[in-house]
């Protein structure tokens, strides 16, 4: 048999090399996806799968105009890969409450606020106790007040893994998995496409480039058996937000921690985000059943994502995609959208500089 030359060849399929392999296929290119693992099975299958621009923004700029951008996509991306896979991705934008627990953060919570309405973004509004229980009656009566943010929600991310790699393979994408970069066989293809999440760094000298790219623990918690789960996302930091899933399962976030590639959970940590998702709704004493996830976040020094030529290299052959950190979900609509400009047509997004990943030198 001939040997097959492919487009581009993905490496890593998780939410974003899922998401590249689809658009890319959707285009009429010949793609293959490979993963070591399966497919989901590093940070995209331990996500909340929030899509949260406004709260995971901390400034006007690239980042947060990258994630509005993405959001916006997020309806039509998930349809066609429910069309195309048959798998459901459980897209739920039923709104997002930016809670204020205490006096200190309603302050803080009222500044993001402002800083976002000077910067145009007008849909995100005040509510009081009264008003913000009313949107989401779990809250729990702690909360002081909130920001609300109608358009945002959440998707379910493994199910979104699951739907894209079915919907890549019926577009014609070739997929292994279990199959690591340099086992024997070696691959054709135009392009490569490194989207390996937290495992870049290593990845980048076998194509002849670096990647400063670090993993971030992070833990959460699974708990089942709530009586009334939250229908909007409850964010109250970075590192306290609590999701309902469809089928109920509520999940409650995250811890962050430098450590290496060490995935154990932490009974310190499950112990905190039970408390927490406590202080932030109701019924969580009556979960039946609670157990911890964890994946690491791939970050960049900056914490912008890396999108574009792998550095050290002196052709474009190689582009990476990754560097997501907390937000890959989110930016997988955009970083499909705009990797499959660049793998196939060599045309770079207009505002994607911010993202060359050649700007760590
Ligand atoms: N996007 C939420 C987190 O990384 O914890």
């Amino acid at each position: 048999m001939p040997r097959r030359t492919y487009d581009v060849a993905i490496v890593g399929a998780g939410v974003i090399g899922a998401a590249i392999a689809h658009e890319c296929a959707s285009r009429g290119a010949a793609v293959l996806l490979i993963d070591r693992g399966t497919p989901g099975g590093g940070a995209s299958g331990a996500a909340a799968g929030m899509l949260a621009p406004c709260s995971e923004a901390h400034t006007p700029g690239p980042f947060l105009e990258a994630a509005r951008e993405s959001l916006a996509l997020w309806p039509s991306f998930a349809a066609r890969a429910q069309a195309d896979g048959g798998i459901d991705p459980e897209l739920t934008l039923d709104g997002l409450l930016r809670v204020a627990p205490d006096a200190d953060a309603a302050t803080d919570v009222q500044a993001r606020l402002r800083w976002q309405r000077e910067t145009g973004i007008a849909e995100g509004t005040w509510v009081d106790q009264a008003e913000a229980r009313n949107l989401e009656p779990a809250l729990s009566a702690d909360v002081q007040g909130a920001a609300w943010y109608p358009n945002e929600g959440h998707v379910h991310s493994r199910r979104a893994v699951e739907a894209l790699v079915a919907a890549a393979r019926a577009r014609g994408a070739e997929v292994r998995h279990g199959v690591a970069v340099g086992d024997r066989s070696t691959v054709d293809a135009q392009r490569v496409i490194l989207a390996a999440g937290a495992w870049l760094g290593d990845l980048a000298p076998r194509f002849g480039g670096t990647l400063p790219v670090r993993p971030v623990h992070g833990q959460l918690l699974v708990l089942h058996g709530i009586p009334r789960p939250p229908r909007r996302v409850v964010f109250a930091g970075l590192q306290g937000y609590v999701v309902a899933k469809r089928d109920g399962t509520v999940l409650s976030g995250a811890t962050e921690e430098t450590r290496g590639f060490d995935t154990t959970p932490d009974a310190a940590a499950t112990e905190r985000l039970r408390t927490q998702a406590a202080g932030l709704i109701d019924g969580v004493d009556h979960a039946t059943g609670v157990h911890p996830w964890t994946g690491l976040r791939p970050a960049a020094p900056d914490g912008l994502p890396l999108l574009g030529p792998l550095p050290g290299r002196d052709d474009d052959r190689v582009l990476v995609a990754g560097g997501h950190y907390r937000n890959g979900v989110l930016l997988a609509p955009l970083t499909a959208r705009g990797m499959a400009d660049m793998a196939l047509d060599g045309r770079t997004p207009p505002g994607w500089s911010a993202f060359d990943p050649r700007r760590l030198g």
